[in-house]
């Protein structure tokens, strides 16, 4: 019979590895807790609809990427519904906060999610079909400052101390802005213009993208290309007065506190509901190369016009997801995650031991310590090398230990060994397993 594989582009996480993803998302916790956001979950799938009218039916991710199906109807009264696993989960987080009126406490909600994103593209490193986002989104009615530039500058800040927490050594930010929707629609035409003469000369993606998604050329890394790339117009001549002086507020808010960027005027993002500010922070090549081509990060941008693009009130608002796999990726080039060691292996000697091995572990385990239960079925030179490489000391249980209640205690970093009552037992493994010791 075949052997049946995980799916093309998804993955088991095993541990040790999964220690490392804990780590990040206990930290991630902790940062976002300290800027008062709460933590929301979604579903992970919705109505198509919900990805088409917000992501945008030209992009990449809705016409290409997303997995889609249409849900069979359980009843003649129901009608078949097209359901989409989610590729993202900013529409997600703004849908939920239409349909629970989010917006009626008059309050900037501050939100964030953890949680698997799915998109059909071609698999390759840091690049996968089932992903993690760690993402964030802060919005609300424009009354609670929802609009206001310090907003970007407070997320971008989060987000340079969260790398800076985690160790991660090198990282740039790139921001642009991609102005109002007006702004945006004036620069698609005059690229559109630019295009039409020289476009023959470029890539077969770029040919197509000159007419149906002008924006997207931005993103070509073909070489040949990037001479007539760098040529076209820049968005930022197309931008108003009010766009212009709304990324020079985030720009100055930023200097305050220390934090270098770069504007990059060709970040014009692949999701359709960006206005003003986007941004991505990108691993810096001078320091880092775990990441390979797919060196972003993390994403994201202001959305002032989404809620309504969906159905809903007035509800500006910016946010990021950090890409999880490629966050592990990138500190895994640092260091391995060393396989955690319980702070204690019970041994018991000889199978009826084994109901007093099972009590003496919750004991130690109430106590606090981590504790690894043995098999008195094992013999005691098994028990010991089982108990070396998974513990890192350990307590035999025979049958004068249960008699006496003087317990044999192995520490393995240094070889000694005691006698210990009991009922001292929890106290005195406690010290002896303190860093210093
Ligand atoms: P995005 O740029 O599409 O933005 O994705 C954000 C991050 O998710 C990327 O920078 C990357 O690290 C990671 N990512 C994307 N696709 C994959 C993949 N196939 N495999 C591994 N990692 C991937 C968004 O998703 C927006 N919702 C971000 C946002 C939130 N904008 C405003 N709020």
């Amino acid at each position: 019979m075949s052997i049946l594989k995980a799916v093309r582009g998804t993955r088991d996480l095993l541990p040790p590895e999964t220690d490392l993803w804990n780590r990040i998302e206990a930290t991630a916790r902790a940062v976002f807790e300290r800027y008062n956001f709460r933590e929301i979950r979604t579903p992970i799938f919705e109505d198509t609809q919900l990805f088409s009218r917000s992501v945008g039916e030209e992009t990449d991710i809705v016409s290409k990427e997303m997995y889609t199906w249409e849900d069979r109807p359980r009843a003649q009264s129901e009608k078949a519904q097209s359901l989409t696993l989610r590729p993202e989960n900013t529409a997600g987080v703004v849908r939920a906060y239409i349909e629970h009126r989010l917006g009626e406490t008059g309050q900037l909600q501050k939100l964030y999610y953890i949680g698997p994103q799915f998109r059909r593209e071609r698999p390759q490193k840091g690049r996968y079909r089932q992903f993690f986002q760690i993402g964030a989104e802060v919005l609300g009615p424009p009354s609670a400052g929802s609009e206001s530039p310090l907003r970007d500058a407070e997320v971008l800040e989060m987000l340079a101390a969260f790398l800076n927490q985690l160790g991660i050594a090198g990282w740039k930010l790139k921001l642009n802005s991609v102005g109002s929707s007006e702004d945006r629609l004036r620069y698609v035409a005059t690229l559109r213009e630019a295009l039409a003469p020289v476009a023959a000369g470029m890539c077969e993606d770029c040919r197509r993208r000159a007419v149906s998604n002008p924006l997207r050329v931005l993103d070509c890394k073909v070489p040949e290309d990037q001479p007539i790339i760098a040529g076209l117009p820049r968005i930022w001549d197309s931008l108003d007065d009010a766009s212009r002086a709304h990324f020079a507020a985030v720009c100055a808010a930023l200097d305050a506190c220390g934090i270098t960027y770069e504007q990059d005027h060709r970040l014009v993002r692949g999701l359709d509901y960006y206005t003003r500010t986007t941004f991505e922070f990108v691993e810096d090549a001078s320091t880092g190369q775990a990441l390979g081509a797919q060196n972003a990060l993390l994403g994201g941008g202001r959305y002032d016009g989404l809620s309504e693009a969906i159905g809903g009130p007035s509800a500006p608002g910016i946010g990021f997801a950090i890409g999880e796999d490629r966050l592990v990726l990138a500190l895994q080039a640092f260091s391995q995650e060393k396989p955690q060691l319980a702070d204690v292996y019970v041994a018991p000697l000889g199978d009826d031991r084994n109901p007093a091995a099972l009590a003496l572990a919750r004991h130690l385990r109430d106590g606090g310590l981590n504790v690894e239960l043995g098999d008195g079925l094992f013999r005691m030179k098994k028990s010991l090398e089982t108990a070396d490489k998974q513990a890192r000391s350990v307590v035999i249980l025979g049958e004068d230990e249960l008699a006496s209640g003087i317990l044999t205690v192995k520490h393995f970093a240094t070889g000694k060994q005691f006698k210990i009552p009991r009922e001292r037992l929890v106290e005195e493994l406690a010290v002896l397993l303190t860093p210093s010791n």
